[in-house]
């Protein structure tokens, strides 16, 4: 069962628009005008070197980093501006459509499985114990393979089940877009195929993604489009069948290759 029919209306505003993004912590520069644009059911895969920006760049669209300048736009719609010139309702109001799934997982620890994911709603005001609720939790623990496992407590789980536990604790809250920041990293290498194959199902059912990741075959297989981060900048933004294409010789895409470890 799809989760949402992506809008295919011709005129339809992007899911998100980053313009301009600038963000310093004190001297350094860390994003130096970042602009993306990302369409309703679109899946877009971010790369780079250690300490280029990418976490950052993902934790300012869901305001857990402020900007200095720039503006994220919603589906059309005002979304994030500089904390200046930020409206806390709508603030509010875009923050619930979007979901974010951690590389650490960050689950309740004294929870079982299913109360954390019965819990997730509650943050967004939505009361988070009726039957409704309850069988939603089931319904996605089954969708990431986890029905036998809705008693148990994440200790009691492989680092691959409660990272498909925190993605589907994330889809319990009906998000429009979900960011990952590199969400297999702290797997050990067996659990990481059975975290991709979640994302990429979603992305099958047009789940409109931002997937900060060193997978990189994976960025390659799963993504509309590839973006290589440097320096607070993206150096590229392409898809994946031009990446690839060899004859392509502009310095960004053979540069893309090498650091994706594909070049000859
Ligand atoms: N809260 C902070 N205070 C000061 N500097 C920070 C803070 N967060 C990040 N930085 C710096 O900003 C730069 C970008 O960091 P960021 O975490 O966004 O990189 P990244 O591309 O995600 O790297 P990695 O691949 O290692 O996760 C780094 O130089 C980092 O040290
Ligand atoms: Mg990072």
């Amino acid at each position: 069962m799809p989760i949402r029919e992506p809008s295919q209306t011709a005129g339809a505003p992007p899911a998100l628009q980053l313009r301009d993004i600038r963000k310093s912590y004190g001297e350094h520069t860390v994003l130096q005008g970042v602009n993306l644009k990302i369409k309703e059911g679109e899946v877009v895969s971010i790369i780079g070197p250690s300490g280029s920006g990418k976490t950052t760049l993902i934790r300012t669209i869901n305001k857990l980093e402020t900007i200095d300048s720039g503006e994220i736009v919603l589906f059309g719609e005002d979304f994030i501006k500089d904390q200046n010139n930020t409206n806390p309702t709508v603030l509010r109001k875009g923050m619930l459509r979007i979901g974010m799934v951690f590389q650490s997982f960050n689950l309740f620890p004294h929870m079982t499985v299913l109360d954390n994911i019965m819990m997730a709603p509650r943050y967004h005001g939505k009361p988070s114990d009726s039957e409704l609720n309850r069988k939603q939790a089931y319904y996605l623990l089954d969708r990431v393979g986890l029905l036998a496992h809705a008693d148990k407590y994440p200790h009691q789980l492989s680092g691959g089940q409660q990272q498909r536990v925190a993605i589907a604790r994330t889809l319990a809250l009906s998000p429009d877009i979900i960011l990952f920041d590199e969400p297999t990293s702290a797997l050990d290498p067996e659990m990481v195929s059975e975290v991709l194959k979640v994302i990429q199902d979603l992305a099958k059912e047009g789940m409109t993604m931002i997937i900060v990741t060193h997978e990189m075959d994976f960025a390659l297989s799963v993504s509309d489009r590839v973006v290589m981060m440097e320096h607070g900048v993206i150096q590229l933004n392409a898809e994946p069948t031009a990446i690839i294409d060899e004859q392509n010789q502009q310095i960004e895409y053979v540069r893309m290759r090498e650091f994706m470890g594909r070049s000859a």
